[in-house]
């Protein structure tokens, strides 16, 4: 009995110390972002208004979205095809790359 328990708290502690996702590295994310930079920007500044600006992003809402692409959940036939074949490795990665660049947005008169 006192075995059973010790197996339990054992494995509840381990179970709430494992991340649930593996964290995002930017730096494969930067590799995997080749074919997203035609629209989005080599940084995820894109210039174009008609494709967002994906820098300084959450990583959580880029993640969550690549995967809506994929489901279907956000239709858009073009980023659908993009989001068709990425992993859940991929979206983190890809994420973490977007999210660390530096925003370009900015008002004009304001801030440094
Ligand atoms: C051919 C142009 C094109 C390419 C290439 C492309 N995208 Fe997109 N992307 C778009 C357009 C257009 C939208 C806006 C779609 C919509 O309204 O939902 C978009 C939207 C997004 C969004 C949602 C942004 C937001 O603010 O909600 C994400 C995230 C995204 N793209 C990531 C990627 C990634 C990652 C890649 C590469 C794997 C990629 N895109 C490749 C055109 C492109």
């Amino acid at each position: 009995m006192t075995r059973l328990v010790l197996l339990l708290v054992t494995s509840i502690v381990t179970l709430m110390s494992t991340p649930i996702m593996a964290a995002g590295d930017p730096v494969a994310g930067q590799e995997k972002s080749a074919p997203c930079q035609a629209c989005h920007g080599p940084d995820g500044n894109s210039t174009d208004p008609q494709f967002p600006r994906l820098a300084g992003q959450y990583a959580d809402y880029l993640v969550l979205t690549l995967e809506q692409y994929q489901t279907g959940v956000r239709k858009n036939p073009i980023m659908a095809g993009f989001a068709a074949n990425l992993t859940d490795q991929d979206r983190q990665d890809l994420a973490a790359f977007f999210a660390g660049q530096a925003n370009s947005l900015h008002v004009i008169g304001y801030g440094p």
